[in-house]
């Protein structure tokens, strides 16, 4: 098939959705958040109290799962069983527990295989860790996002505070830190980027010249 396929990678809170949700809406292509995925997995575990040592139980868990998006305004609109979880996922329950729920083999294994089926025969960008090296290997365009942490960490410490006020700039740069130490140092998949990844470092750009830099890698595939 001859869709285009744009793979967005990088550490935690580093703007690739907001990039890959920007190029999918001037694009017209199909934006697929595949963090919301892991991490709508960590909340199902988290509720039904999933033992991550325990294969039967993740097995079992893994069929019992069923997740939808609905991104019709190139938001992250995800359902967990036909639950919205949208904003749940987002909480520190999740953003505590998801880098080992994702570290789990059985896990991957399966997200991979339904990211895999989105982006058969559709326009897509997709934004995660794993993206360019293991679900889309030939995407024509694979990105690799970096930025200074102090900076990660006060972005999304503004994004995160005006619905969980008692949260700190500690804990989130803390949660920052340790989910990129566990995301490249897992065995399974880590994070990294693959070798003809364009990196792009986003310290000092505004959302506006990131989305102008995307654009000129992709306009040759259109
Ligand atoms: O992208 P986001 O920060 O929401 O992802 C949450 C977590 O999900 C990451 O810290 C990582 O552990 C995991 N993840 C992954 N592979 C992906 C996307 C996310 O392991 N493709």
């Amino acid at each position: 098939s001859n869709n285009i396929v744009v793979a967005i990678d990088g550490y935690s809170s580093c703007g690739k959705s907001t990039l890959a949700k920007a190029l999918a809406k001037k694009l017209h292509f199909i934006f697929v958040d595949s963090g919301a995925m892991y991490r709508a997995v960590t909340l199902y575990f988290i509720r039904n109290n999933v033992d991550l040592h325990n294969h039967d139980q993740i097995a079992a868990a893994l069929k019992d799962i069923h997740l939808n998006f609905h991104s019709r305004d190139y938001q992250t609109h995800i359902t967990l069983n036909d639950e919205e979880v949208s904003a749940e996922i987002r909480l520190m329950p999740v953003s505590d527990n998801v880098s080992a729920v994702s570290a789990i083999k059985e896990v991957r294994v399966e997200m991979v295989k339904q990211q895999q089926r989105m982006g058969r025969s559709k326009n897509i960008v997709m934004d995660g860790r794993d993206i360019g090296t293991v679900v889309f290997p030939n995407a024509q365009v694979k990105l690799f996002m970096t930025a200074d942490p102090k900076i990660r960490a006060e972005r999304r410490f503004k994004e995160l505070s005006p619905q969980n006020p008692q949260i700190t700039m500690e804990e989130v740069f803390e949660n920052l830190a340790h989910r990129d130490y566990a995301d490249t140092t897992r065995e399974e998949s880590p994070l990294t980027r693959a070798d003809d990844a364009i990196i792009l470092d986003n310290t000092d750009l505004t959302p506006e010249e990131q989305l102008q830099f995307a654009l000129d890698k992709i306009e040759p595939f259109l």
